[in-house]
């Protein structure tokens, strides 16, 4: 069979692993695919960089639209990233009657609904893999393995500098800015860290997971999206006291009421599998109403865990090139016209468990005051510590757990508390999921 001729666009840490395990592991993948593989070109601004790499094997080109729209390309892999250079060539190369690979999850978040309808308009496939948890092959498992069931919720580990940042100031008792320093150092945070440490891209992955789970369209803008550049040491502390891990977790679930979609630092009891992911990896934890609840874990990052992923989807490609588009798996899943606009859930609806932490006066009835307005908000706690004031000092923390409760009522609560005299600090507020 014809080998399949492949753009590759970008050569970064992404476009370079792709190339690598292309060429190493190029006749188990024809094996496979039942076809070769060929890289026809790389496109990248630094031409000199990839010629060095490559040796001169493969075209090298400054010119992406022009290598684009070549006859001889069947498929363009966009490993560019962010929304507007990448949003322009992947749009060129769609209209232009190629399928297209990309592992771009701030393109699709934003993007994808547009670019999916593009994509069918012409009879092209977009796949996206290694959009999502780099190596780990979930969009795989959730688009396809899981077809059969109705999917409930998905809680994932999906931003790897996140959770390396908060391993660290657990095991080391680091503060938050030097860990963030060695994870630039180390090159795991994204080109802009803020996307990194303030959800961003933990959010976009979610976009596109909660859209595969429930037939919706991507909305990124809808998403809530809190980060963990405020954590302290002393909540790491409490929690690890009180039998919980803190994660920046990713968590979209279908609810009577609507989808949630939020990404925000989030307290799982330390006995759960997924709270024993540590450093950059990623894990995802699907339930679903017939196989219960399943597992993906490994790399959310890297050249080669990452081009694992691009070089699955280029075999699909290959694979299903000659098949009807109408019997290709869905962009999304579910079928184009079965995509439904379900209502998202305003967070201050969201129904789950808190942390919330501050510092009072030690002096009578302080406690009283707060659980009295904790009681008029229908919060119910759980677990409490007070720990004895230091030598000297008249102030304490208490730290207190609740069972679930609306969003709402807590914020309603934290502003009374917040307002007594007694206490001295504001409320950290911190979600906590049980996830079983
Ligand atoms: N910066 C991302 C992370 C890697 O830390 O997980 C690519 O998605």
């Amino acid at each position: 069979m014809k080998p399949i001729r492949v753009a590759l666009l970008g050569f970064g840490v992404v476009g370079s692993g792709t190339y690598n395990v292309l060429l190493r592991n190029q006749s188990e993948i024809v094996r496979r695919a039942g076809r070769a593989i060929e890289i026809a070109a790389i496109v990248d601004l630094d031409t000199e960089k990839v010629k060095a790499a490559t040796g001169g094997a493969v075209e090298v080109s400054g010119d992406a639209m022009a290598t684009l729209s070549r006859p001889d390309i069947d498929v363009v892999i966009e490993l560019i990233g962010g929304y507007t250079i990448a949003k322009k060539f992947v749009m060129a190369a769609i209209e232009a009657g190629k399928h297209v690979v990309t592992a771009n999850k701030a393109l699709l978040a934003t993007h994808g609904n547009e670019i999916f309808a593009a994509a069918r308009e012409k009879g092209v496939m977009v796949a996206f893999e290694a959009a999502v948890a780099g190596g780990i092959p979930v969009i795989k498992a959730v688009r396809e393995g899981l077809t059969a069931n109705r999917i409930e919720w998905i809680a994932g580990i999906i931003n790897g500098t996140s959770n390396f940042i908060l391993s660290e100031m657990r095991g080391k008792g680091l503060p938050f800015t030097e860990v963030l320093k060695q994870a630039q150092a180390l090159g795991y945070a994204e080109a802009d860290p803020t996307f990194d440490i303030e959800g961003v891209d933990a959010a976009h992955k979610l976009t596109i997971l909660s859209s595969l789970a429930f037939g919706t369209p991507l909305q990124f803008e809808k998403a809530y999206v809190e980060g963990i550049s405020s954590l302290e040491q002393a909540d790491i502390r409490y929690a690890e006291e009180l039998g919980y891990r803190l994660k920046l977790l990713g968590i979209t679930r279908r609810t009577a009421n609507g989808i949630e979609l939020r990404v925000h630092p989030t307290l799982i009891p330390s006995k759960r599998l997924i709270a024993n992911v540590e450093g950059v990896m990623n894990a995802v934890l699907v339930k679903a109403d017939a196989v219960g609840a399943t597992l993906y874990y490994g790399a959310g990052a890297g050249s080669e865990p990452t081009a694992s992923a691009v070089i699955a989807d280029l075999v699909d490609i290959a694979r299903l090139q000659s098949a009807d588009p109408r019997n290709r798996v869905p962009y999304s899943a579910f079928q184009a016209d079965q995509v439904e606009d379900l209502p998202m859930l305003p967070m201050d609806d969201v129904k789950t468990s808190f942390y919330l932490r501050m510092r009072v006066a030690d002096r009578p009835g302080v406690l009283a005051d707060i659980t009295r307005i904790l009681a008029q908000g229908s919060i119910s706690i759980g677990a409490m510590i007070q720990k004895e004031p230091a030598a000297g000092e008249a102030q304490a923390d208490i730290v207190l757990l609740t069972h679930q409760c609306i969003e709402g009522d807590v914020r309603r609560a934290i502003s009374a508390i917040e307002a007594l005299d007694s206490v001295v600090s504001a409320v950290t507020r911190i979600r906590l999921e049980e996830l079983a």
